[in-house]
């Protein structure tokens, strides 16, 4: 495996720090005290091509390869991970699933939208009663001439509200469990079709998550994405690559969570010298540092074999796994090297310790990414 980024993807690399630096670094504050949704950075995202990163050119993409998408989101994470789980859901899973699986007239209707940043994607998977058992969900969609009507709520949907376009799972056939669930393109304004509650999350502010609700919701049959019964499939196949995301952006905050910490453990003096050469403090930050690194193998492996169209399923679990792992403790560490201060609001700190916990939660728990990895490993 190539351990160096190509020419282009350090390109990427470069545009996306600064960028993130410039534009992002100054609201960060703001939006985490109002959590308000960051429309004009995501605006300029779109004009700066990275709404459509993977997406080829004719549908309206940068058309640049997976891992160049992957550096993009590690980069946004590093500065502000609800920038980075807003791009993650619109392009893995808001955008994807259409690419992949849709027709041609999809994928020129939404596609090319999505990806040129004048749409945003949303994926509406989980329901009060289906979460980790997603095949358990109990959406219904009847088809009546040429609409199918959905019936049920999702719920913890990233982008809710914001987005223009729903990938929405819901079943047409419940007696053949996950067999019998089927995929739809819902436009927002889909009629019988709402978005319910806003969720005050712990961290991430600025990332919307609501409830959708379905209400005889009239989705036109051109909608359905794929054909009935394939949804579980187009929902976890889209997911494999999408965990990947969330390994990048667990990367970012404890990349972060690293500088911040080295950064103050070379300026705060306390028994005559700086306490990053206290060995308390010194052999935390060797360990964060070692894990970022490890974290970076793992995330930009699987990355490279979803770039390469090799199966990445497994990879992408175990780099999930992994990289949100450390982020959550590389945040927790980082408050503990920062003291009192690292418990106030003046530090970054406990906006990355917020921030980190749900990386192993959604695009499925640590416990699902064992699950996953421990299937794989018996099947070989
Ligand atoms: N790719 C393609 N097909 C797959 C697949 C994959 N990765 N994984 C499973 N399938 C297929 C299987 O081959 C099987 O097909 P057949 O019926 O033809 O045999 C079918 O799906 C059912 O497979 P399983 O029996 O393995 O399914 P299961 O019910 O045991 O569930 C699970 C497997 C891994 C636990 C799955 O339910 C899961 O991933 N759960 C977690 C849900 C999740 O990640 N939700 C995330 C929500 S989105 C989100 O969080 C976005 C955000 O806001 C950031």
């Amino acid at each position: 495996m190539n351990l160096r980024f190509t020419e282009e993807q350090e390109m990427m690399r470069k545009m996306v720090r600064d960028f993130a630096e410039a534009e992002i670094r100054p609201i960060v504050e703001n939006m985490d005290e109002t959590d308000e949704f960051p429309r004009e950075v995501i605006d300029k995202m779109g004009e700066l091509g990275l709404m459509g990163i993977p997406i080829p050119e004719e549908y309206g993409g940068a058309g640049m390869d997976f891992t160049s998408y992957i550096i993009a989101i590690n980069e946004l994470s590093r500065v502000s991970a609800t920038i980075g789980v807003i791009l993650s859901v619109h392009t893995s899973v808001g955008t994807n699933p259409i690419y992949y699986f849709g027709t041609e007239e999809q994928k020129k209707k939404y596609v090319t939208k999505l990806a040129s940043g004048e749409y945003l994607g949303a994926f509406g998977l989980t329901e009060p009663g289906a979460g980790s058992d997603a095949g358990g969900l109990k959406t219904k969609a009847v088809r009546k001439g040429d609409h199918y009507i959905l019936n049920g709520s999702k719920v913890f949907i990233t982008n809710a509200g914001e987005a223009d376009v729903y990938i929405v799972f819901a079943s047409t056939n419940p007696e053949e469990g996950s067999r019998g669930i089927t995929a739809f393109i819902v436009d927002k304004n889909t009629p019988g079709f709402e978005v319910g509650k806003k969720e005050k999350k712990m961290g991430l502010n600025g990332s919307n998550t609501s409830e959708l609700i379905f209400e005889d919701a009239k989705v036109p049959v051109e909608n359905r994405l794929g054909e009935e019964g394939m949804g579980f499939k187009i929902a976890m196949s889209n997911l494999d690559a999408g965990r990947i995301g969330i390994a990048a952006q667990a990367l970012g905050i404890a990349q972060a969570a690293l500088e911040y910490s080295s950064g103050y453990a070379k300026e705060r003096q306390q028994f005559g010298k700086p306490i990053g050469l206290q060995q308390g403090i010194g052999f935390k930050l060797a360990d964060m540092g070692t894990e970022v690194e490890a974290a970076k193998l793992l995330t930009f492996k699987a990355a490279n074999l979803k770039s390469t169209g090799k199966p990445c399923g497994k990879d992408a679990s175990m780099a999930k796994l992994f990289a949100s792992s450390i982020a959550t403790k590389s945040a927790i560490e980082a408050v503990q090297v920062h003291g009192g201060y690292g418990y106030t609001k003046e530090y970054p700190v406990e906006r990355l310790f917020r921030d980190a916990k749900v990386c192993e939660i959604y695009e499925g728990t640590s416990e699902i990414q064992r699950l996953v990895i421990s299937k794989h490993l018996m099947n070989n």
